[in-house]
Order: structure tokens, then C-alpha cells, then sequence
């Protein structure tokens, strides 16, 4: 292709995909679609490494595609589909299982993070080869940039060694070497409760967790109860060393509305915090009620979600099936 490619995808885990994920990922995705061929993927094969309920994962993978299209992915410009449907991602992953050490695979600091959680018996074989599936993903469409968030570099790492390894094996051309692409800017939305770690579906209590598809009014309650410093006297500013909630409010607000930051932050700086949170508390919902109505609007036809998902299946499987019987004939399948 004379354009790059890109693949990024989610995980449909939740009712609901959160800010973060909006900011950090949906969100660049919807700039990148101008100039790149994109495939955006709901990665349902992901979400089985936490045993969801089937009726609701179903459930949540429709939802997730509705709020890409909300977003504003254009599936006429980009490929829209779910993972399951393109039977290639899960051929291909096993051959990459065996291109990857397990030491290697156990160096992974998500899966010892979940796995720590869930404990030994609790954590999937599946959650362990977890980034094995997502290097299929992004190797079965020779993707060369993938847009993420900061929390998926070290993942991204292991598809580029990956990549080069069976260049190597196998000779040049086998896989492409794809590169992250990480907005530092917007990559790490922190949790409004505990700025300290990122927002995440996994949050504790998940208080500090703005959801895209929630009642707007719990959104002004979890940004006006957001964890500041104490000292309102050293102002509005962004410096995420020394004033973490300050900024994080600043990143949304800037995100939220595409104004410059260090504009919001003059305005508000000398003020106290609380004119901050109750404008921005505004500005996220000024973006909650079209983003929801919008989501509303796919979901309430889901004929049309169907089509829009199996053009997209299609579209992917027709890039997918050449790259896959490559990778077979290099590994002498
Ligand atoms: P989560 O981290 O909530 O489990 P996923 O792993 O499904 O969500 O992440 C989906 C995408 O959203 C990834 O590209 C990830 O890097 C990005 N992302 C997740 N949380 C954040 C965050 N707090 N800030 C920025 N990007 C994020
Ligand atoms: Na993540």
C-alpha cells in the first residue's frame, strides 16, 4: 500500500468504554482515519481472557463498535469490525505463540499485574498469551503504526521483536516491523480519585472513572469530587510532576474541548480549583449527551450495526488472507 496502515482495537470488557480510553485512544484514531488506511477493531477475542458472561459480552461488543461510530470513525473510510469475526487473527496467534519465549511472554508487566490479582488458578493461559493474540492483530494487516496509550508500549515492543524475529527465521518480509504511536500529551488520563494511577475499568471503586455511556450527572459528580492538591495558592497550572489532579483536569478539559492548554490554564489560575472543576464538569458533559445520543442512535438499528460490522469483516478478511497464507508458506505450512 502507498499509504500506511494501522490497526488499533478495544476490548469490549465494560458497558461502557471510559474518558481515558476516549482521550488516549478513540480519539486519535478519529485524527489518524484522515490519513492513513485504518482498521479499528473490537478486540472481543481479548475480553475472553477475563471470562466475561457470553450474553453480555455480545452485548458490550456491539455497544463498543456503536461508540467508535459515535466517536466519529467513518467505516466507509476505515474498516469497522470485531475481532471474532476474521478467523485469521486466532490462526495466526498460534503461530506466534511459537516465535515467543515464555520468559519472554512473563515479562509482561500487565499480565503479572492481573495475573497477581487473580492469583494462579484465577489467571487464564489466555491472559498469558494475551499479547501474542495482540501482535497477530497488528501483524495479520501488515500495520506499521499503532496508535495506543502509554500503558500498551511494552506490548508494542513485543510485536516489533516479534516481527523482527521471524524476519530473521524466515526471511525479510515476513512480518512488518510496526511502530507505536503514542501521544504523550493525551496518553495517560489519570484517575480523578487517585491521580497518582491512570483511569482505568480496573479502578478501585471506580469513583474516580468518567464512563462514556453514564449519566452524564455522575460525570459532574466524579469531576467535582476529583482529588486536587491541598494548596489552592500555587494556582492553575500544568505540571504533572507537582500538581498531577491539576493537570489532569486541565489535559481532559483541553481534550474535551480542543482548546490550548495553557489558555484554560491562565483563565484559571489565581481562581479556586472549584470554578475549574464546575466549567469542566460542563465541558464534559457538553460532550457526553451528543457522544451518548449518537451511540443511541447506532444502537436503536441493529440491522444497520450488523451491516456496518459485516462490511468491515469482509473488507478485513479480503487484507488478512494474503498476509496469513504468506506467514503459512514462510513457516512451511
Ligand atoms: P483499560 O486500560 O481501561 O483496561 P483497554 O486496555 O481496553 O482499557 O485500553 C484500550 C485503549 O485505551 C488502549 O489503547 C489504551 O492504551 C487506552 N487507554 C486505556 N486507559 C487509558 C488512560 N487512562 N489514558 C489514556 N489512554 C488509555
Ligand atoms: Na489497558
Amino acid at each position: 500500500p502507498t499509504r500506511k496502515r494501522i490497526f488499533s482495537g478495544m476490548q469490549p470488557t465494560d458497558g461502557s468504554l471510559h474518558l481515558g480510553n476516549y482521550i488516549g485512544a478513540l480519539s486519535q484514531w478519529i485524527a489518524l482515519q484522515e490519513s492513513y488506511d485504518a482498521l479499528y477493531c473490537v478486540v472481543d477475542l481479548h475480553a475472553l481472557t477475563v471470562s466475561p458472561d457470553p450474553a453480555l459480552l455480545r452485548e458490550r461488543t456491539r455497544s463498543t463498535a456503536a461508540q467508535y461510530l459515535a466517536g466519529g470513525i467513518d467505516p466507509e473510510r476505515s474498516i469497522l469490525f470485531v475481532q471474532s469475526h476474521v478467523a485469521a487473527h486466532a490462526e495466526l496467534a498460534w503461530l506466534l505463540s511459537c516465535q515467543t519465549g515464555f520468559g519472554e511472554a512473563g515479562r509482561m508487566t500487565q499480565f503479572k499485574d492481573k495475573s497477581a490479582k487473580q492469583g494462579s488458578e484465577g489467571t487464564t493461559v489466555g491472559l498469558f498469551t494475551y499479547p501474542v493474540l495482540m501482535a497477530a492483530d497488528i501483524m495479520l494487516y501488515d500495520a506499521g503504526l499503532v496508535p495506543v496509550g502509554e500503558d500498551q508500549r511494552q506490548h508494542l515492543e513485543l510485536t516489533r521483536d516479534l516481527a523482527e524475529r521471524m524476519n530473521t527465521r524466515f526471511g525479510a518480509g515476513t512480518a512488518v516491523v510496526p511502530d507505536a504511536h503514542i501521544v504523550k500529551a493525551v496518553a495517560k488520563i489519570q484517575d480523578l480519585q487517585d491521580p497518582s494511577s491512570k483511569m482505568s475499568k480496573s479502578s478501585a471503586g471506580g469513583k474516580g472513572v468518567v464512563w462514556l455511556l453514564e449519566d452524564p450527572k455522575k460525570a459532574v459528580k466524579a469531576i467535582k469530587s476529583a482529588v486536587t492538591d491541598a494548596d489552592e495558592s500555587y494556582g492553575v497550572r500544568f505540571d504533572p510532576a507537582e500538581k498531577p489532579g491539576i493537570s489532569n483536569l486541565l489535559t481532559i478539559f483541553s481534550a474535551v474541548t480542543g482548546r490550548d492548554i495553557d489558555h484554560i490554564a491562565k483563565e484559571y489560575d489565581g481562581r479556586g480549583y472549584g470554578y475549574l472543576k464546575v466549567d469542566l464538569a460542563d465541558a464534559v458533559v457538553a460532550f457526553l449527551e451528543p457522544f451518548q445520543a449518537r451511540a443511541d442512535t447506532y444502537l436503536a438499528d441493529p440491522a444497520e450495526l450488523d451491516r456496518v460490522l459485516a462490511d468491515g469483516a469482509d473488507r478485513a478478511r479480503a487484507i488478512a488472507r494474503p498476509v496469513l497464507d504468506r506467514m503459512y508458506e514462510r513457516f512451511g505450512l
